[in-house]
Order: C-alpha cells, then sequence, then structure tokens
C-alpha cells in the first residue's frame, strides 16, 4: 500500500523508516519531511498546519492510508476533512483531539471519568488565579490550557514563580490564545512515564513503555522541553503498573470521549506520574510521543503499516505487537539556545560516522543548503540505538556522538539514568 505521513520532524523521520521496513508498505510520501525522511519517502512540500494543502496532496497520491504525526493538525481537523473524503486516516477528529488541544476540556473530561489526575482549577481572571496560588501554596503548577508545543507548564517552586506565570500568561500573552484560560494544578511527586495506545474505537492495544526527558538540563532540572532524549521500556512501569494504567485511565478516558459522541481513531498518549497513590495522568495527547517514537519504532517488530492501517479500518481488534527484546535509547541533539532562540543554517557534519558506530539518526530539524545538512530547528537530531541493556543503548549513543562534528548543538549527557540505575 501507500502511506501519506504527515509531519516533518523525528517522530515522523521514525514513522517513515519503520512504515519503509514494513512488509505491507509499498510506498511512502511524506508532507512536508526532512532531509532524513527522504531517505526513506518522497517528500512533498507541503505543510503539515496547511490543511487545505494537505487535501489537494491527498487527492493528487490517492493513499491507501493517511499517518498524522503531529497534534497541530489533527486539533485543526484534518482527520474530519480526510475521512469526509473516503480516506483510512490514522489519527482522531478535532473533538477526540480536543484532549490535548485543550487542557481545561481534558481535565474536566478526567474529572467526569474518574481517571486519577492532579486536582486542578481552570481560570480567565488573574486574581482568582492568584488566589487559588496562595491558598494552595507551593510547590504548584501553571498549564496554559491550549497548544504550547510542551513549553506551556510551569512546575513552580514558589507562590512568586507561579504568580508571575500566570501573570504571562494572562496579561503577558506569553503563549497567545494558548494561554488565555489557565490549568492551576497540584504538585505530584513521583516518576514519570509515557504510556501511549493504539485506539480504534473501543479496542485499546497497549505500545511498550516509555520515558522521556523533558526538562532541558542534566538530573532533569531548568526548563521544560519538546523532549530531550526517551528510551523504552521504562522499567518503572512493570506488567501490573501498565494493567493499571490502562484499566484506570486509557479505557475510560475513551469509554467518556465515546459518550460525548467523539471516536477515537489514533495513538492515546498518557503521561502519567507513578505517585505512592497510584498512577495519576499529568496530560493526555492525541499522537506519538516525540521523542518517545523513535525507541518505539526501533524496537516494533510488528507490521507498522498493517497496525496503523487495521486501526484506521476499525479491525484492530486481536491484534497484538511484538517487541525487540533489550531496550531503545534516543538522545537528542539540540541547536545551542533551544528552547529560546538559536541561529539556524549551521553545518552539522559527521553523520554517517555517528550510525556507522551502531546508531540511527533520525532527523528533527534539519535542512539541507547546498548539499551539506544543516540546522533549521531547535531540536535537530534523535539518535538512537538498540541493545541488550539499556546501559549498552546508552553507551552506544554516547559514543556514536563523538564523531558528531557540529559545535553549534549540546546535548544531555545522562539521558536514560533512571533506567540504567534500576538496571544495575
Ligand atoms: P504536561 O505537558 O501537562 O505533561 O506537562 C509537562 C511536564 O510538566 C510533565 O511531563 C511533568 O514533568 C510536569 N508536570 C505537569 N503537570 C504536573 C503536575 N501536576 N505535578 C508535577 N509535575 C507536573
Ligand atoms: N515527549 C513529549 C511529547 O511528545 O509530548
Amino acid at each position: 500500500m501507500k502511506v501519506l505521513v504527515v509531519g516533518g520532524g523525528g517522530r515522523e523521520h521514525a514513522l517513515c523508516w519503520k512504515l519503509k521496513r514494513s512488509p505491507s508498505v509499498g510506498e511512502v510520501v511524506c508532507a512536508p519531511g526532512n532531509p532524513g525522511i527522504a531517505v526513506e519517502a518522497r517528500c512533498m512540500p507541503v505543510g503539515a498546519e496547511d490543511i487545505d494543502g494537505l487535501m489537494a496532496l491527498a487527492a493528487a497520491e490517492q493513499p491507501d492510508l493517511v499517518v498524522v504525526g503531529p497534534e497541530v493538525p489533527l486539533v485543526a481537523g484534518l482527520g474530519n476533512r480526510l475521512r469526509e473524503k473516503g480516506f483510512a486516516v490514522f489519527g482522531p477528529d478535532k473533538a477526540a483531539a480536543n484532549l490535548e488541544g485543550s487542557k481545561s476540556f481534558s481535565k474536566r473530561l478526567m474529572h467526569e471519568a474518574g481517571v486519577p489526575t492532579a486536582r486542578f482549577e481552570v481560570h480567565v481572571n488573574i486574581d482568582e488565579a492568584i488566589e487559588t496560588i496562595c491558598s494552595w501554596g507551593a510547590p504548584i503548577v501553571v498549564k496554559a490550557s491550549g497548544l504550547a508545543a510542551g513549553k506551556g507548564v510551569i512546575v513552580a517552586q514558589t507562590e512568586k514563580e507561579a504568580i508571575d506565570a500566570v501573570r504571562d500568561m494572562l496579561a503577558g500573552n506569553a503563549f497567545g490564545e494558548a494561554g488565555a484560560q489557565v490549568v492551576i494544578e497540584e504538585c505530584l511527586i513521583g516518576e514519570e512515564a509515557s504510556c501511549l495506545f493504539i485506539v480504534s474505537g473501543d479496542t485499546i492495544v497497549p505500545l511498550a513503555s516509555s520515558q522521556d526527558h523533558k526538562a532541558l538540563l542534566e538530573g532533569d532540572q531548568g526548563p521544560n522541553t519538546g523532549g530531550m532524549g526517551a528510551y523504552s521500556p521504562a522499567p518503572c512501569v512493570t506488567d501490573a503498573v501498565a494493567d493499571e494504567i490502562l484499566e484506570t485511565i486509557a479505557r475510560p478516558i475513551i469509554a467518556a470521549l465515546k459518550k460525548k459522541g467523539a471516536e477515537f481513531i489514533g495513538t492515546l498518549y498518557a503521561g502519567v506520574m507513578l505517585t505512592d497513590d497510584g498512577p495519576k495522568t499529568l496530560e493526555f495527547n492525541v499522537r506519538f510521543g516525540d521523542p518517545e517514537c523513535q525507541p518505539l519504532m526501533r524496537r516494533l517488530k510488528s507490521d507498522l503499516g498493517e497496525v496503523l492501517l487495521a486501526a484506521a479500518e476499525k479491525r484492530l481488534d486481536g491484534i497484538e505487537l511484538e517487541w525487540e527484546e533489550g531496550s531503545a535509547l534516543c538522545v537528542v541533539v539540540a541547536s545551542d539556545g533551544y528552547p529560546g532562540s538559536f541561529e539556524k543554517g549551521q553545518p552539522i557534519g559527521g553523520l554517517d560516522a555517528v550510525a556507522a558506530a551502531g546508531t540511527t539518526v533520525f532527523h528533527a530539524g534539519t535542512a539541507e543548503k547546498d548539499g551539506v545538512i544543516v540546522n533549521a530547528g531547535g531540536r535537530v537530531l534523535g539518535v538512537t540505538a538498540v541493545a541488550p541493556t539499556v546501559r549498552e543503548a546508552q553507551q552506544t549513543v554516547y559514543h556514536a556522538l563523538e564523531y558528531l562534528d557540529w559545535p553549534g548543538g549540546f546535548y544531555r549527557q545522562d539521558i536514560g539514568y533512571r533506567a540504567v540505575e534500576r538496571e544495575s
């Protein structure tokens, strides 16, 4: 079959890489793709947020399956538009995508469905928000309700920090429309895991567990980013914990959406905190995690095209996924300055040597200029390896990264440290 993948980041590179290796897939087309994806797929210059352009591309290409990578086109209703035209789509309609598009909607639905999550309030008024912060005290969490590329969450250690965040969002327009509503949450303590599920109506198939490092700096310090590295499996997610998350978080939220008339077809991503009181939901996303997708695709043995088409056509029941034993680990290389501003167009050398040292180099924010790969985004590469243990996967990636020739890039030196500690 012919598959059209929408997106052009590291997650989409991993999806295209795996689809290309799926026996059921003959051709992969990607919009817009990137220079790394171009090795696996025919890239078409249509932006992932250009809904009309994507509809025209689908009409011209007539793919057997469309896989939508990022959240923005899903929240904008690309799934609805494609389904109206009869395409098989992996990715939810707009109403279900609201689970990620609006944190206030998502938290209220969790509350209605009895899904465990942090205590919360939704505010549009600064004074009322500040009153809540002062009455609950710090640490406390402030979130922009709308989409903010993983950066709209402030885990405040002091009341002042939380109040500043609320002012930035509600008065200072820090996240534009996305921050016009804020969610204030109780701060949960524990270890975090990413639990992803392939969902098709009432059928929910768990993916292997994974864990990412959202903070910019070593030791999980500093501001939140889109993710600086990830690995699979996450040793803290035992089989019993995975079952509990499926039964208390995934099933009830999908059922609650259905009750509202929103059927879910796509990836449900539950960000979970494993607290002393059991797993609690931090957030839902409606797509594969980035960078979690990179280690997951490196470990998946099943035919991805077949699984995603079965989900899109509502015949997922009975399908189970097979995984490579051992661990996969991905280290993100970012542009100096990320998540703030950075200089684009810097040449990146040594990529072949990094791959030759036993890794798969997934491209995220890269571009090609005069035949040379340059940086074009904040998160630029996802260097990924599979090995019998997480420590070996970690060693392989960091050893390979010594061949990278890019003075303007940086990466965390400790991706996977919790899993390595548990393993030893
Ligand atoms: P989110 O985008 O909602 O997952 O938030 C991004 C990150 O902020 C999460 O991965 C957590 O590390 C942290 N976070 C979010 N909500 C909470 C909370 N209620 N308590 C503690 N940390 C949180
Ligand atoms: N890695 C976090 C996310 O994809 O939301």
